[in-house]
């Protein structure tokens, strides 16, 4: 089945570690175990060493194999990583990056799915200083495995308990499951504005900061996709595993995308592309005076339609950014290109739009179904946007 790596932080919950170790053994798993040095003071080592039969490591320079360095890896044969209990300053050094332990340093150089089971006293637990390193963990794909109510250890009452081993062995099966899900699925993802030269030093652009395709492109990797990430000039740094190629101009991606289009699977057109373009960029900088300056523009080529007529098995997917009559636009933009799905959000709500890490989306199917979103992240409107591909997918094989 699957190697896991379990990393134990220093909470009373440690012991807890136990059994969660036993329990994803018994679904079959490899179980390797990373703890910090204040567990090793609550659970010895030797317990896990004789419950799962493989070394534990604890410090950065234990190499129970010689040649090989540790860190590295666990972390590259890990399927997935689980740190269970984790206390608030472990979350602390996950979120900053820290690698001033081997438990720190493996979730750093790891490239699997990272879940967090938290254990802590309540008011820990619901510190803003926490709740911001969960909050930025959680926005780099981390799934939070949400601790319970009750009375902990040092005899305060709130939420703060560990969850209960089942719900953790089954959050841990149902990410490996995702995984796997987009396997051998190839997804073509365009992202961000594009910039149309008026000179060497102006363009035409618009205000899309390529948030939503760029999560979108995460989520596809998150279910295991190999993915192609067509983007226009952004701020973001692409997800790491995505073939990622770069362009400016409408025209160019134009061009990236017909190369691309053949070898996808799905498409997933999320950029923001310019419509219009000025018909004769100038070689030179223009000078200011005080005459008018009309610029003639002329049409760019409406990229996800183009490609959408050639489509056969693959599944074609639309954004559509509306400021009037939503719905009506939507569908007929998706019959008009011949999509499987169009998203549609209205850029003049709260909460929706350019540059905002939440969005509200309607999906529309092509076969009319519609389904309202509620109001979420940007990341979590991604992950149904992709299952919504997904499940177009399953139902055509
Ligand atoms: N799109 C594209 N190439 C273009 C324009 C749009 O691939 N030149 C894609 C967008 O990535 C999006 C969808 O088409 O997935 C709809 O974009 P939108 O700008 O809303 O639609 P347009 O066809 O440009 O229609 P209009 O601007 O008139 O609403």
């Amino acid at each position: 089945m699957s190697t896991l790596l379990l990393g134990v932080s220093g909470s009373i919950a440690a012991y807890r570690a136990c059994d969660i170790a036993r329990e994803l053994i018994h679904a079959g798993h490899t179980v390797r175990v990373v703890m910090t040095r204040s567990a090793t003071r609550l659970v010895s080592p030797d317990t896990f060493a004789a419950l799962t039969g493989n070394p534990v490591v604890v410090d950065v320079f234990d190499e129970p194999e010689p040649g090989q360095i540790a860190h590295i890896r666990l972390a590259q044969e890990a399927d997935l990583v689980l740190i269970a209990p984790a206390t608030a300053h472990t979350i602390a050094r996950l979120a900053l990056g820290l690698a001033d332990d081997m438990l720190t340093t493996i979730a750093l150089a790891t490239r699997a799915p990272i879940l967090i089971a938290p254990a802590m006293n309540p008011a820990m637990w619901s510190h803003p200083a926490t709740q911001a390193h969960v909050q930025s963990l959680r926005a780099r794909g981390v799934v939070f495995i949400e601790p319970t109510y009750g009375v902990m250890a040092c005899g305060d009452e709130g939420w703060g308990k560990i969850a209960d081993t089942p719900v953790i062995v089954q959050a841990v099966q149902q990410r490996l499951q995702q995984a796997q899900d987009l396997k051998g699925v190839h997804v073509l993802i365009t992202a961000g504005p594009t910039y149309e030269p008026i000179d060497p030093v102006r363009f035409i652009g618009n205000r899309s900061s390529g948030k939503m395709g760029y999560a979108i492109a995460e989520a596809a990797l998150a279910h295991g996709a190999e993915v192609t990430l067509i983007t226009g000039p952004t701020s973001l740094t692409p997800p790491a595993g995505a073939k990622v190629v770069r362009v400016q101009t409408a025209q160019q991606m134009f061009d990236a995308v017909q190369a691309a289009f053949d070898a996808c699977d799905v498409f997933i057109a999320a950029a923001a592309v310019a419509d219009y373009r000025p018909e004769r960029p100038l070689p030179h900088k223009r000078k200011r005076n005080s005459q008018h300056w009309t610029l003639r523009l002329v049409a760019n080529p409406d990229i996800l339609g183009t490609v959408a007529q050639r489509k056969g098995n693959r599944i074609v997917v639309g954004f559509a950014a509306e400021t009037d009559k939503a719905l009506q636009h939507a569908q007929e933009k998706l019959k008009r290109k011949g999509l499987d799905l169009i998203a549609v959000n209205n850029v003049l709500e709260p909460g929706s739009g350019f540059e905002m890490d939440t969005n509200r989306l309607t999906l529309i199917y092509a076969d009319g179904r519609i389904e309202p979103l509620p109001l979420m992240s940007k990341r979590e409107c991604a992950n149904r946007v992709i299952q919504a591909a997904r499940e177009i997918l399953a139902r055509r094989s």
